[in-house]
């Protein structure tokens, strides 16, 4: 069952952002810190649209947090729908449909795997956007949209 949670600035958004990823795969989302956009989105297009959403965070802790966080609000534990992928540690299962995944994760991925084919969704903060890790990852998304590529929010 689902937990109990905070309304958060984001909610009322929701139906909005699903509808308009619906009909063009591409979002940029502008919300104060704190507003949901990391806890909130995902759960939500999975639940409207469906898919395997990848949700990049740039530390390790802030990855194992928003995992731990979303998988609380969905009443389950970490590892179920909701789980994380950073460096020495996974909390993934058959059953994992939203993965929050470090920059450098991705980038070791992007190694054996370029079409990131894994993941319908793809979502991300702007917080590292002047890294080169998310230049590459922004030219990477670019490149692998289509059918069979990520799509982004
Ligand atoms: N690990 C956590 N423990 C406790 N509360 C949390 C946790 N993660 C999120 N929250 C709560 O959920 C709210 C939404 O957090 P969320 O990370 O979705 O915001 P955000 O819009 O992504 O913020 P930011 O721009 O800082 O990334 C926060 O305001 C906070 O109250
Ligand atoms: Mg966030």
């Amino acid at each position: 069952m689902r937990a109990e949670r905070p309304r958060l600035p984001v909610d009322a958004l929701l139906p909005a952002v699903c509808e308009s990823l619906r009909q063009a795969p591409n979002l940029v989302i502008e919300a104060p810190p704190g507003a949901g956009k990391t806890t909130r989105v995902p759960p939500a297009l999975l639940d409207r649209i469906g898919g395997e959403i990848l949700v990049l965070e740039p530390r390790r802790l802030a990855a194992r947090l928003a995992a731990r966080r979303v998988a609380g609000e969905l009443g389950e534990a970490v590892g179920a729908t909701a789980g994380y992928r950073v460096r020495f540690d996974e909390a993934t299962g058959p059953g994992t449909r939203i993965t929050f995944m470090t920059e450098g994760m991705l980038t070791r991925r992007l190694l054996s795997d370029r079409s990131l084919a894994a993941w319908t969704w793809w979502c991300s903060t702007n917080s590292t956007s002047a890294t080169w890790r998310a230049t590459l990852r922004w030219r990477c998304c670019g490149d692998c949209r289509g059918p069979h590529g990520p799509n982004c929010a």
